[in-house]
This record gives C-alpha cells, structure tokens and sequence, in this order.
C-alpha cells in the first residue's frame, strides 16, 4: 500500500483549471485500492499572505467543498485541515535546524521575490520547511507535483536525507509523481487558467455569473457567417477538455460551416458546463450553506490524521534527546 499525500493551497474556490488538471486526476489515483490517499488543506501556508480571518476561513471551506462535490471519498482516506493538526510547526522548527540558509534562499518561491526583501516574511521565507514537514509528518511515499512544487519536494529530500544520516532511518524519504501528461487548460485570455491572471472559469458560480464568465473568453473578430477555424479557439480547446470526442467533433463541424457565431459557441460550452457539473453545483451549494458539515469530515479527518503525526514526532524526539510525549 502506498501513501499518497497531497496538499492543496486555499486561496478561494478551485477553477475549472484546478478541477481538470489536478483535483480530478487526483481524487482517481485516492480511489484506487492500492492507494492510501492523505489529502490536506494548506491553511497554515495561507497565513502567509492571508491577513483577514474571515477571508482565510472561507477559502478553507471553499477548497473542502469543491474536494467534496466531486466525490472525493473521505471514508477510504484521510482529509483534513492542515492547522488542526499543529504537531506539524513543531517538526518544522526540528527540520528548521538541519535547513541549510542557502537552501531556503535558493527557494524560486523566495526568490521571485527576492527584489522587494521588505515584503518577505520569515513565513514566506520558511515556507518550504513547513511544506516538507507537511510531507515527513505522515511517512508519505508519493506526493504528486506539478512543475512548480518539484523545488520544494527536493528540498523536503534532502532535509530528510540529511536528518536520517546523523541519527538514523526516522524519515521516510517521499518521491515525486510526476504528472504523465500535463493537462493544459486555456483561461478565459488564452493563458494558462489561473487565479493570479484572474482569466479562470468558476464553475460552482449561480448560473447568470457563470454564462457571464463563459461569454467573456476572448475571440478573433470573425461575423457570424464567417468560417471559423476549431483549432484556434478557446471555446474549442475548453469544451474539448469536458466533452466527449463525439460532441467536440460536432461543435467543430459548426465552426467550419459558418453561420455559428462565437456567441453560439460560448452559449454551448455554457451549457455543457452546467450538464456536466450539475451535481457537483448542487452538492457544492449544499455544503457551502451547512458548513457544519464539512466540519465534521475535516475534524473526523484530523483524528486520523493525529494519530500519524503522534508518532512520527515521537520518533523524532526520542531521536533528536527530547521526551516523548502523549
Ligand atoms: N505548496 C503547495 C502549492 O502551492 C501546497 C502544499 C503545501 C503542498 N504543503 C504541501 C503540496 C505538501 C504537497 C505536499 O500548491
């Protein structure tokens, strides 16, 4: 049985983006029986830039709903909070002290900001040790990354390996899974779809704010009786990604033969949007109005999640000279 851990950033409700690329190739690799899935929300992570408790708070809700409405399964693995499991601070203060400065100072996330030093935070600056005790904590095996998170998945391998070394095997050592093929998902502009570029599509929107978000993706300035070409449209590459072959075969058929304006198009991906998500729209819906709900998952979450971590750290302390505790 291999663990596999993954932690997810709350900052606001995951987009179609997040959803196609990694929420959903995710929630199939925890159902698999092989699999022992630990999944978490980095709301400690979040302090980082974060300042307003209400904000924080809803984000971490928005994140679980969304994990939720598309079914990930609670029952077989292990969800959670990652701030109701403190335990993990104190490991990062033990891996702080075999952290090598240039290490953290080599870190792309320090450094893209590194030319405005009075806006980094110890935090910010400390945010890989957090992020590798995140992992060691649970003796993960495998942690799923993308190309952004693999700097920060060697640094949680070193640090281990370097603590291992001095005092023995304690750590597992985790291993990246690299994505096999990385999903490319177009934002509303044509870019990747990201927050940060705020070109995403929110697909738990109320249905008018969504058609709204749908019908602002960017077009070339063709007339409705205009041929259009499939293989250079965003409405094309988005529906594609969600459609079946048969019905993205059909859509592009449309655009060849003229006479299907972009606002038909847009109107149809809408459309396919609101089929296919429909269930996941109402559960998300569900759950955003009895938070009570996913409060009761994410603590039942952390209780497993305790007992883990309990006795990693024991491990640890006994290791490193300090009493064990619980
Ligand atoms: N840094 C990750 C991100 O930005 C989120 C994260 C925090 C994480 N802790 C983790 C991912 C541990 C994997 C394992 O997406």
């Amino acid at each position: 049985m291999a663990r596999i851990l993954t932690g997810v950033q709350s900052t606001g409700v995951p987009h179609l983006g997040n959803i196609l690329g990694a929420m959903q190739p995710a929630i199939a690799l925890s159902n698999r029986p092989e699999n022992e899935a630990f999944l978490f929300i980095a709301d400690m992570h979040s302090l980082t830039t974060v300042r307003d408790p209400e904000i924080l708070r809803e984000y971490t809700y928005g994140t679980a709903a969304a994990w939720l409405a598309f079914g990930y399964d609670t029952d077989k693995n292990t969800f959670y909070r990652q701030s109701d499991v403190p335990q993990v601070t104190e490991l990062t203060w033990y891996l702080d002290c075999f952290t090598p400065y240039p290490m953290l100072a080599n870190a792309h996330s320090f450094k893209d900001k590194a030319s405005r030093l009075s806006d980094v935070n110890a935090g910010l600056f400390n945010y890989p040790v957090l992020m590798a005790a995140d992992i060691i904590l649970y003796d993960a095996d495998y942690v799923p990354v993308g190309k952004d998170q693999k700097q920060h998945l060697e640094m949680t391998r070193d640090i281990a390996s370097s603590i291992n070394h001095q005092y023995g095997d304690i750590f597992v050592i985790p291993e990246p899974m690299l994505d096999e093929k990385v999903m490319i998902v177009p934002g509303i502009d044509g870019q990747k779809m990201s927050k940060s570029y705020k070109n995403f599509i929110d697909i738990f929107l109320p249905e008018k704010q969504l058609r709204k978000q749908v019908m602002k993706i960017i077009t070339d300035a063709k007339s409705l009786e205009d041929k259009k070409d499939p293989d250079n449209s965003i409405i094309v590459d988005l529906y594609a990604l969600i459609a079946a072959e048969e019905k993205t075969e059909t859509l592009k058929d449309k655009f060849r033969a003229g006479n299907f304006g972009y606002g038909h198009a847009k109107q149809e991906l809408f459309e396919l949007i609101m089929d296919t998500y429909n269930k996941e729209r109402i559960k998300f819906t569900h759950l955003m109005a009895n938070k009570g709900l996913m409060d009761e998952v994410l603590m039942k979450g952390a209780e497993k999640a305790n007992l883990v971590a309990n006795e990693t750290l024991n491990r640890v302390r006994g290791k490193l000279g300090y009493n064990l505790r619980g």
